[in-house]
């Protein structure tokens, strides 16, 4: 059974859409897209590249060459290494879906009202009444 950590506070998350964190050792990335957080284990299953590193992008889709159309506006991250691309609601490969995978991790946010369901909380001073950022691993 996953276990829930607290990794940061949604307000560190005010300057940037992303955030590196270590969780029992493992490095994993953290994004916000709007009101919604997604997570992966910091390695490209290519080669092992940073994804935290790497752009968020939109999905391209066409039914002929010269005509294109975006969708889905920064849910699609490439890698910085060799461009392989993950769709970071679910980690599949946007090329081989069902063959490459980055590794999703579950995030949630925990409201200030809410931080008695969290055994690591003493890492953080939540007496800011800070919304926090968890991560289920
Ligand atoms: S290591 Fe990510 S595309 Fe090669």
């Amino acid at each position: 059974m996953a276990e829930k950590h607290v990794v940061a506070k949604v307000a560190d998350f005010a300057d940037t859409d992303r955030k590196l964190v270590e969780v029992k050792g493992r490095p994993i990335v953290i994004f916000k897209l709007g009101e919604e957080w997604f997570g992966m284990l910091n390695r490209c299953p290519h080669q092992g590249g940073s994804l935290c590193a790497g752009h968020l992008i939109s999905q391209v889709d066409s039914d002929r060459p010269g005509d294109y159309r975006l969708s889905r506006r920064g849910e699609i991250l490439r890698c910085p290494w060799h461009g392989w691309e993950f769709d970071i609601r679910t980690g599949e490969a946007c090329a081989r879906p069902g063959k490459f995978r980055a590794r999703p991790v579950g995030v949630s946010v925990l409201s200030a009202d809410d931080t008695e369901t969290v055994g690591d909380l003493e890492l953080y001073d939540v007496s800011t009444e800070a919304d926090l950022v968890v991560v289920e691993l």
